[in-house]
């Protein structure tokens, strides 16, 4: 399909960007048949056709709340390209919880974002897209699985196309079917995904089955842009336990054991003593605590956690 210049995914056609439109209507003349129809590269990206970045379009692969997610010829490779959306489209992501301890170049940028003057918000804006490529920088030379990133300009972040073992793109995790023995396996190599991030001062901080794919080498973990610093963050013990929790809860419906598990709190345990390590060997529990147990205390914890479970699960339907 390639030699035509025309792709078709999603009930969309793109003509890739190199294809003159006259050529291409000559080439297609029953081009009415399509549902929608483009010459255009789609205009977030031509800044980057302009660029040399990235040579053809090839098709769209997602459309959600923060960005839209393409395919795109660089070279001899097949990319991908994540387009970022405004601020002013974007959801619970930018809470403030998330941006804390983040370093900006400047006290002059930081009192602009501060104030949310034009400038404020422009400054605002690239830090978040900055985040999620710094981040993917941070962990690849870390050695965690995420997409190697190439560039993040102009509101666009090239990077890795993930592909399963047939070189389609790769599926998420929620969309695969899963033994309860892939799920342990999964569960525990993503537990040392998690530990190596840390180790690397990184917390993901919206860890999901939504954003893990499945490629033919493993889970790999994507969208970084809320990634949280971990030393600099108050909610950082929370933020991990969140993550880790969506962990047991998902691979928990195909491993009911691992429901119980405390990984989370084992981990944290050992980064506050400086004792975590890639390495550091896990048990997914933690000593038993022999002070009395404060019921109303407790009531409330399984009481917040209901509801946060809860609030989750509608953000993620939300979003889908
Ligand atoms: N590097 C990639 N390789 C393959 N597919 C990707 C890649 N990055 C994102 N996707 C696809 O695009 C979707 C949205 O990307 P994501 O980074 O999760 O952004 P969003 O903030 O919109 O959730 C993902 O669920 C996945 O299906
Ligand atoms: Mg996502």
């Amino acid at each position: 399909m390639a030699e035509t210049g025309l792709f078709a995914q999603s009930g969309k056609v793109w003509v890739l960007a190199s294809a003159g439109a006259q050529q291409m209507a000559s080439f297609f003349p029953e081009r009415q048949a399509f549902t929608e129809w483009s010459l255009k590269v789609p205009q977030r990206l031509a800044p980057l056709v302009e660029e040399g970045l990235v040579d053809e379009v090839l098709s769209q692969l997602m459309s959600g709340k923060e960005a839209t997610v393409y395919v795109v010829r660089c070279g001899d490779s097949v990319r991908c390209a994540k387009v970022y959306k405004d601020a002013k489209q974007r959801s619970f992501k930018n809470a403030v919880s998330y941006t804390e301890g983040r370093k900006v170049k400047n006290s002059r940028q930081a009192r602009a974002m501060e104030k949310g003057t034009r400038y404020g918000r422009q400054m605002q804006e690239e830090a978040w897209q900055n985040a999620e490529v710094d981040a993917l920088f941070r962990l690849a030379n870390a050695g965690v699985r995420v997409p190697q990133p190439y560039i993040c300009t102009d509101g666009v972040l090239l990077m890795e196309l993930v592909t399963d073992a047939d070189g389609q793109v790769a599926p998420r995790l929620n969309d695969v079917e899963l033994t309860a023995e892939s799920a342990l396996e999964h569960h525990a190599y993503l537990i040392k995904q998690v530990v190596r991030m840390l180790c690397a001062g990184v917390i993901h901080g919206d860890l999901s089955e939504y954003n893990i794919l499945m490629a033919a080498s493993g889970p790999v973990i994507i969208d970084l842009p809320q990634a949280v610093d971990a030393a600099g963050n108050n909610e950082a013990a929370a933020m991990l336990s969140r993550d880790v929790q969506n962990l047991a809860v998902y691979f928990g419906q195909f491993a009911p054991q691992l429901l119980t598990t405390a990984y989370a709190k084992e981990i944290w345990q050992h980064y506050v003593a400086s004792t975590l390590t890639p390495e550091t060997p896990l048990t997914g529990f933690v000593a038993a605590d022999t002070t009395p147990v404060d019921m109303d205390g407790l009531m409330q914890e399984i009481e917040d956690t209901r509801r946060e479970e809860q609030e989750r699960r509608l953000r993620l339907q939300e979003r889908d």
